[in-house]
């Protein structure tokens, strides 16, 4: 574990990777969360080179702080994963919105289809910053949100609770809603408001497609940990119906996460 955070913090202040100590898709979320706090500034270099235009592919400090850890590999597979099934779940000319939108995973192949409008929205400030910088060139479109909400893992200071957050966009104004791995830190109050603010958010039958862990303990309904929460999957769709969201798929599991696809009822 210590050669690993030694590995984790010497990416962090952008020296040149050391021999391969542990793979690098070791470096989890729960690592990442052990990393000292007035380091994570560094989250602005090294940057990969960019490809000739095309989107810049965030360093190995933003990676390490969404779902598959570090790796390169994971990041552009669960991105391009995702991406599919939200793109099933579009109508034309669509308006996602994009909870705990990380560093751009999903957006850099939504940003591909040039008639989507995007909101982001994501507690971890260096995330949100490096968004802004990345799709720049699409911001017309393309907008990124930053609230300061708390969360013990991802940003210990914050100063609101999501329970208190009004997401930002207006009533039946979004056809898709998009939340990869964000369920899957929320306590269950969280999970309950931000179920009810997609309700309020999704046009009369837009769609919500939501990743979670459905391996709660015997007996448990819902683990809460916003490192990681289990949810029992029946318990789940009970809470999005309570929300006025009926079921409309389950997915199945991708890279690890059980996907669900709800819809928003066409009345009330
Ligand atoms: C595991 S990462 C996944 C990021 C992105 N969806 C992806 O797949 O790469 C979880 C993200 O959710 C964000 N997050 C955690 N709690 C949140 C909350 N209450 N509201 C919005 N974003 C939150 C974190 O800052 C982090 O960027």
């Amino acid at each position: 574990m210590r050669r690993l955070a030694r590995r984790v913090l010497r990416a962090l202040r952008g020296d040149p990777p050391a021999a391969p100590d542990a793979p690098i898709h070791q470096v989890t979320e729960a690592n990442w969360s052990a990393v000292p706090r007035d380091l994570w500034h560094h989250y602005d270099e090294p940057t990969l080179p960019q490809q000739p235009g095309g989107f810049p592919v965030p360093n190995f400090a933003l990676r390490a702080n969404s779902s598959g850890g570090g790796s390169l590999g994971y990041w552009f597979g669960i991105g391009d994963a995702w991406a599919h099934v939200v793109a099933r779940h579009l109508p034309p000319a669509p308006t996602v919105l994009d909870l705990g939108c990380g560093c751009g995973k999903l957006t850099r192949f939504l940003a591909l289809v040039p008639d989507v409008r995007y909101v982001g929205v994501d507690i971890f400030l260096p995330h949100v910053l490096w968004c802004r910088r990345a799709f720049a060139s699409i911001e017309d479109r393309f907008a990124f949100h930053h609230f300061d909400g708390y969360s013990d893992v991802y940003n210990p200071t914050g100063a609101i609770q999501t329970v208190d957050y009004a997401l930002p966009a207006a009533d039946a104004s979004i056809d898709a809603v998009a939340a990869h791995s964000l369920f899957t830190h929320l306590h269950e109050p969280e999970a309950r408001h931000y179920l009810a603010e997609i309700a309020r958010v999704l046009k009369p039958g837009g769609r919500a497609v939501i990743s979670l862990h459905v391996e709660p303990p015997a007996g448990q309904a819902y683990v809460n940990d916003h490192d990681r929460s289990d949810v029992d999957l029946d318990y789940f769709l009970a809470m999005a119906a309570a929300a006025g969201l009926a079921h409309h798929e389950t997915l199945g599991v991708i890279y690890g996460q059980t996907g669900v696809v709800l819809a928003r009822r066409q009345h009330g």
